[in-house]
């Protein structure tokens, strides 16, 4: 079993240079099922979701080249099944993303149920919902979920709620549909528009990525024979900064763009730290206790939920009081009872938790119960007197690329051990 063990009480100080984002890596990878012919992705982070994805794209016929650790070439020409087993699929959430690439492709497809952290009911109705408008038929059986049409043709969608995964996958199973497919209330999260731009620059037709309308004008074909460079990670950046505060220490991130991290950045200078900003580069520093502030977890261009357990950590050790309320998952204040295990004094009830500031955590042996969760507990490690256990770290390395070595250069005292 492998575990971080981190002796807390330093300073983070230095510069990071941030990684490909997850959340469009995991989205770019099924859209080359899209495409007839040979492509390269770069700045593709290098974690185990993407490996998986790799391999599920790999069972389907695809042929793989690493050409470094962060880039791949990508021949998607011999597709040769439609199936996508659920003992690949079950391990991350973001599988469900084959179902609109390959019913757009080839008119049918059959995935295993997808899994992912485990954050509340996860449901796809609006996916299912956004197939059948474009004239597919989805059955869910057995554990699969199967989706078929004779011809796709573009029709209106209005989405009952934001949904980053219902945008992405409703935009894949219409990039080759006929006529013209229309999503209203879409997902404007960063990696949004990064799927659409990857697919545009393989030959797709899809306006208003970013935007509450997202039209997108079938095309007969992808052919690819294009280089596409993945987005900077938005969350990674945003657990980073959130690592500079919580230990009050002054780092620059590097690889980043400023415009996807200004709900962060509002919070951070409202809890008393400091940012110079410098668009694709961006300094952070704190040099006093953090003060309260209230937060609510809301869809791009709102506070991400996905950084809202970092943010926590931060809370933690405010001075003051201070109220999370998170509007997008049932279950996402697991964590606070492993930062209560270290002394914090958080309260939970639903969806709305209350953190009474301590002036220090103390460590102690802890469990990341999923990726987020893992990269708080990361945080609140370094910042706790004396040495903290992180078990369960399949989790954090599903999407964060080398954190322990990007955590190392910026001096903390963090190592893996193998027990
Ligand atoms: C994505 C991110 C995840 C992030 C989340 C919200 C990836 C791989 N994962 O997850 O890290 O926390 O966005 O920013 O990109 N919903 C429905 N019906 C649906 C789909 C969603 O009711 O068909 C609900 C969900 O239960 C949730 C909300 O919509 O309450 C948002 O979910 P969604 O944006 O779809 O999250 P994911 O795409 O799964």
């Amino acid at each position: 079993m492998e575990k971080l063990v981190i002796t807390g009480g330093t300073p983070l100080k230095g510069d990071v240079v941030i990684s490909g984002a997850k959340n469009a890596a995991v989205a770019i990878l099924p859209a080359t099922l899209l495409i007839d012919g040979i492509c390269t992705i770069n700045n593709l982070p290098n974690i185990s979701d993407v490996k998986i994805y790799c391999e599920i794209l790999e069972y389907m016929g695809a042929k793989i080249k690493w050409n470094s650790k962060n880039e791949i070439t990508i021949d998607t020409r011999n597709i040769s099944t439609t199936i996508a087993p659920y003992d690949l699929t079950h391990k991350f959430r973001a599988s469900y993303y084959v179902l609109g690439a390959m019913l757009s492709r080839k008119g049918h497809v059959q995935v295993g149920m997808p899994g992912g952290c485990k954050l509340g009911a996860r449901p796809i109705d609006q996916h299912i919902k956004g197939f059948e408008a474009l004239g597919a038929t989805v059955e869910v059986e057995n554990g699969n979920i199967t989706a078929k049409a004779d011809k796709l043709i573009g029709n209106s969608i209005y989405m009952d709620v934001v949904s980053v995964g219902a945008t992405i996958n409703v935009m894949l199973s219409a990039v080759l549909a006929e006529g013209t497919t229309v999503i209203d209330n879409a997902a404007k999260e960063p990696h949004i528009v990064d799927v659409a731009n990857f697919l545009n620059t393989m030959g797709a037709d899809i306006r208003g990525a970013g935007t509450d309308i997202i039209k997108i004008n079938g095309v007969k074909k992808l052919s690819g024979n294009a280089t596409y460079s993945v987005v900077p990670d938005q969350i990674e950046a945003g657990t980073f900064m959130l690592a500079a505060v919580a230990s009050k220490g002054d780092i620059t991130i590097k690889n980043c763009i400023s415009k996807h991290l200004d709900s962060i950045t509002a919070k951070i200078i409202e809890v008393g730290g400091h940012i110079e900003d410098y668009g694709d580069s961006m300094r952070i520093w704190c040099d006093s206790r953090p003060s309260k502030a209230n937060i609510k977890t809301l869809p791009y261009p709102g506070f991400p939920t996905d950084i809202q357990p970092q943010m926590g950590v931060v809370l933690s050790i405010a001075d003051g009081t201070s109220i999370i309320n998170e509007s997008i998952w049932e279950s996402r204040f697991q964590y606070t009872d492993e930062l209560n295990k270290m002394g914090a004094k958080i309260t939970t009830n639903g969806k709305t938790a209350i953190f009474e500031g301590i002036e220090t955590l103390s460590s102690a042996p802890v469990y990341a119960c999923d990726l987020r969760a893992g990269a708080a507990l990361i945080i609140a490690g370094i910042i706790a007197n004396g040495k903290t256990e992180i078990y369960n770290l399949e989790h954090i390395d599903r999407g964060y690329e080398n954190i322990e070595e990007k955590f190392r250069k910026l001096g903390a005292n963090i190592e893996r051990v193998i027990e």
